[in-house]
C-alpha cells in the first residue's frame, strides 16, 4: 500500500499528540506530515513545534489532505467516533487512540466502514507494541506459564478533581475505566481472550463518571483476571501472570517499556529489560507502517475484532456500575 515512509496527519493538538509527535522523530518508518485542528492557532504552535508544514484550521481539511497516508486520532474518546468516520470517508487509514471508541456500537461502525473501504485501521493501544510486551508473548507461546490461573493488573493514577477535566467531565468521556481500565482490560484480553463472566464494582466520582472501578473476569478455562484502576490515588500499576508452572511479574508501569521476569516454580527467575527509547510510542508507529507496507488492513498484534470485543467488556462493566449507583 505505501512504499515511502508513512506520511502521518496527526488530529488533535493535545498531551498525547504531542507525545506521538515527539516519538515519530525516533523512527523512520514515518513523519508527521501535517496537523489538523479546531484552530489555526493550536495548528501553528504544534506545527512549529514539531516541524510540520501543513497545518490546517479544521479536522476536514486535515481528512482531504492528498499528502496524508494516515490519520492519527488523539482527540477525547467521544469525538473518536466521528473523527475517524470523517478520515476514512477521505480515503484515509486510521489509528485511533485508546479507548478506540465511547462503546462498542461506536467501535464496530468504525471497523465496518474500515473493511468496506478497504483501509487500515487500528486501535492505538500502544503497550501491546512494547518490546517487553513482545517477551512476553513468546513466553506465552511457548506455554512457559503452563496453565494460566490468574492475571492481576492495576491501574491507578491520581487526578485533582476538577470538573473540566476530561477525565472527570461525563462529555468528555471522563472516568476510570475508559482512561486507565482499558489498559488492564487489553492486558487480560491479550493473555486470556474474552471473559465468559463479569463480576465489577465502581464508585462515582463528584460528576457521576467512574472514579475507581474493580473487576473479577472469569474464563470456561477457570482462569480469573483481577483488575483495578482508580483516578484517587497512585497505584502500583504493576501486573502478573500465573500459571501452573511459572509465572511472569511486570516490573514498574505494566504499560511502559520496562522489564519482565519469569519465575518457574522450579528454578531460577529469567529477567529481561529490553532497550527501548523515547516514551514507547513509536512502536504502534512502527507496526502500522509495516502492515501498510505489507497492504493489511488490520494488525494481528491488535486484531479489530478484539478492539470490539474489549469495548464490549467495558460495556458490561460500566453497565454494572450504572445499575449498582
Ligand atoms: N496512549 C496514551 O498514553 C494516552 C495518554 C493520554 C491520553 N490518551 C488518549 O488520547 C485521547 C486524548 O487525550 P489527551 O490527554 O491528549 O487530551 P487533551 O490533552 O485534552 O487533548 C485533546 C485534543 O483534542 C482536541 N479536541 C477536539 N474536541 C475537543 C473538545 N471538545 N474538548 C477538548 N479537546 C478537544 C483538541 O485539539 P484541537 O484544539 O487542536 O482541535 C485537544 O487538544 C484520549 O482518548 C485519551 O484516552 C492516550
Amino acid at each position: 500500500m505505501t512504499d515511502h515512509p508513512v506520511r502521518w496527519g496527526i488530529l488533535g493538538t493535545g498531551g498525547i499528540a504531542s507525545a506521538f509527535a515527539a516519538d515519530l522523530r525516533l523512527t523512520d518508518s514515518g513523519a508527521a506530515v501535517a496537523v489538523g485542528s479546531r484552530s489555526q492557532e493550536s495548528a501553528d504552535r504544534f506545527a512549529d513545534a514539531f516541524g510540520i508544514a501543513r497545518r490546517h484550521a479544521s479536522y476536514e481539511q486535515l481528512a482531504a489532505d492528498p499528502d496524508v497516508d494516515v490519520i492519527y486520532v488523539a482527540t477525547p474518546h467521544p469525538m473518536h467516533h466521528g473523527n475517524a468516520i470523517l478520515a476514512l470517508r477521505a480515503g484515509k487509514h486510521v489509528l485511533i487512540e485508546k479507548p478506540f471508541t465511547m462503546n462498542a456500537a461506536e467501535a464496530r461502525d468504525i471497523v465496518k466502514v474500515a473493511r468496506e473501504r478497504g483501509l487500515f485501521a487500528m486501535e492505538a493501544m500502544w503497550t501491546r507494541f512494547l518490546p517487553h510486551v513482545a517477551v512476553i508473548r513468546d513466553w506465552l507461546a511457548q506455554g512457559a506459564l503452563g496453565d494460566i490461573v490468574t492475571v492481576i493488573a492495576d491501574h491507578g493514577q491520581w487526578f485533582a478533581e476538577d470538573p473540566a477535566s476530561r477525565l472527570f467531565a461525563p462529555e468528555l468521556g471522563g472516568g476510570a475505566l475508559l482512561d486507565l481500565g482499558v489498559y488492564p482490560v487489553s492486558f487480560a484480553s491479550m493473555v486470556l481472550g474474552p471473559p465468559s463472566r463479569i463480576v465489577s464494582m465502581s464508585d462515582p466520582a463528584f460528576t457521576g463518571v467512574d472514579a475507581q472501578t474493580s473487576m473479577l473476569f472469569g474464563y470456561d478455562s477457570g482462569a480469573q483476571s483481577v483488575l483495578t484502576c482508580t483516578l484517587r490515588a497512585k497505584g502500583p500499576t504493576r501486573a502478573a501472570i500465573v500459571g501452573t508452572d511459572a509465572r511472569i511479574e511486570v516490573e514498574g508501569d505494566f504499560y511502559a517499556p520496562v522489564a519482565v521476569t519469569l519465575l518457574p516454580r522450579n528454578g531460577d527467575p529469567v529477567r529481561v529489560e529490553p532497550a527501548h527509547d523515547g516514551r514507547g510510542l513509536r512502536h504502534q508507529a512502527d507496526e502500522v507502517a509495516r502492515r501498510l507496507a505489507a497492504g493489511d488492513t488490520e494488525s494481528p498484534l491488535m486484531p479489530l475484532d478484539e478492539t470490539i470485543s474489549i469495548m464490549e467488556t467495558i460495556d458490561t462493566v460500566l453497565a454494572q456500575a450504572r445499575k449498582n449507583t
